[in-house]
C-alpha cells in the first residue's frame, strides 16, 4: 500500500521525465484546420506529438489566454497559432507565454490572407513570434519540430530527408550563430544583438556570411540557431534564401533596412535557446 502511495506521488513527475516534446496547434476557428492540413501531415510523418485547440482570441479570449499561462507546465515545447482576418492569436499567446510561438497566417476571402500576415508579423520589439508565409502550414510545423528536436537526431535526420539537406552531427548548446556581412556596416546591429544574448546569458558567436564554411563551423560548436542579419537593400534577400534552403538549425532572419531593425527576433531566439 505505501509503495503504490510513492508510485502514485512519483507518477506526475516521471511522466514529465521520460516525455518527448509536445507541440501545441492553436487555431482560431474550426474553419481554419482544413487550411492547415499540411501541418498535421508533417508532423504525423516525423512522428512527433501536437494537440489541436480551437480557442479564438475575439470569441474566447479568456479560455484562449488561460490556455496560454500553462503551456509550458502542460509540457509544450512549442506552439503554432493560426489564424485568419484580424489574427491576434499567436500575438496574444506570445505575450502569456515564454515558449516559441510560430505564427502561421491562413488566407482568408478578404485581402487574400495579406490581412492575416500584417496582423501576426510586426509584433512590438520584446513579444515575438516567429511568422512564416500565408498558408505555409509546412514550413511552421518543419520550424515547430526543428525548435523542438534540435537535440533528436532520429527526428533531426527524418527532417533533413523531408527537407533533401544533409544532416549533420549536432550537440546543440546554450549558444546562438550570429551572422551578417563584415563588409557592410552592419557593426551596430550586431553588437545590439551580442549585447541581448550577452544579457540573456546566451553565448553569441559571430560569422562572416562570405566566409566559407562558416555554416559548417556553428554546428560543430553547437549552435541552437542563426540568427541572420539581412541587408534587404543588397544581396541579403538572395543569401537568406540560400542559407535557410541549407540548414537544420532554426534559422531567425532580422531584416536590416536603412538601420531600422526590430529587436523582436533577439527576443524570439531567446525563447528557445537556454
Ligand atoms: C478568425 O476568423 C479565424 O481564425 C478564422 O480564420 C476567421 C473566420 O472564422 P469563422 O468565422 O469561420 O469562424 O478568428
Amino acid at each position: 500500500m505505501t509503495i503504490l502511495k510513492y508510485l502514485l506521488v512519483l507518477l506526475p513527475f516521471c511522466s514529465q521525465l521520460c516525455s518527448t516534446p509536445k507541440i501545441e496547434i492553436r487555431v482560431g476557428s474550426d474553419s481554419d484546420i482544413p487550411r492547415i492540413q499540411e501541418a498535421f501531415c508533417i508532423l504525423d510523418q516525423l512522428g512527433i506529438d501536437y494537440e489541436l485547440r480551437i480557442l479564438s482570441a475575439h470569441r474566447t479570449p479568456h479560455e484562449m489566454m488561460a490556455k496560454a499561462q500553462t503551456l509550458e507546465q502542460e509540457g509544450f515545447s512549442v506552439c503554432i497559432g493560426s489564424a485568419g482576418g484580424s489574427a491576434h492569436l499567436p500575438g496574444m499567446t506570445a505575450s502569456e507565454t515564454p515558449l516559441p510561438v510560430i505564427a502561421l497566417p491562413v488566407k482568408t476571402s478578404y485581402l487574400d490572407g495579406l490581412d492575416s500576415l500584417l496582423s501576426m508579423i510586426q509584433m512590438p520589439p520584446g513579444i515575438p513570434n516567429g511568422t512564416v508565409g500565408i498558408n505555409d502550414s509546412k514550413s511552421a510545423a518543419l520550424a515547430a519540430a526543428q525548435i523542438a528536436y534540435l537535440g533528436d537526431t532520429q527526428v533531426m535526420q527524418k527532417i533533413c530527408t523531408l527537407r533533401n539537406i544533409p544532416y549533420k552531427e549536432h550537440t546543440p548548446q546554450s549558444r546562438v550563430a550570429v551572422v551578417g556581412s563584415k563588409q557592410k556596416n552592419l557593426g551596430v546591429e550586431f553588437e545590439k544583438a551580442m549585447e541581448l544574448f550577452v544579457a540573456f546569458n546566451v553565448e553569441a558567436i559571430e560569422y562572416d556570411i562570405d566566409e566559407e564554411g562558416f555554416l559548417d563551423q556553428a554546428i560543430e560548436s553547437g549552435c541552437s540557431a542563426l540568427y541572420f542579419v539581412c541587408d534587404v537593400q543588397n544581396e541579403g534577400l538572395v543569401q537568406c534564401q540560400h542559407l535557410a534552403k541549407s540548414t537544420f538549425l532554426p534559422f531567425v532572419v532580422i531584416p536590416y533596412f536603412e538601420n531600422k531593425t526590430s529587436l523582436s527576433p533577439t527576443f524570439f531566439l531567446s525563447n528557445f535557446v537556454e
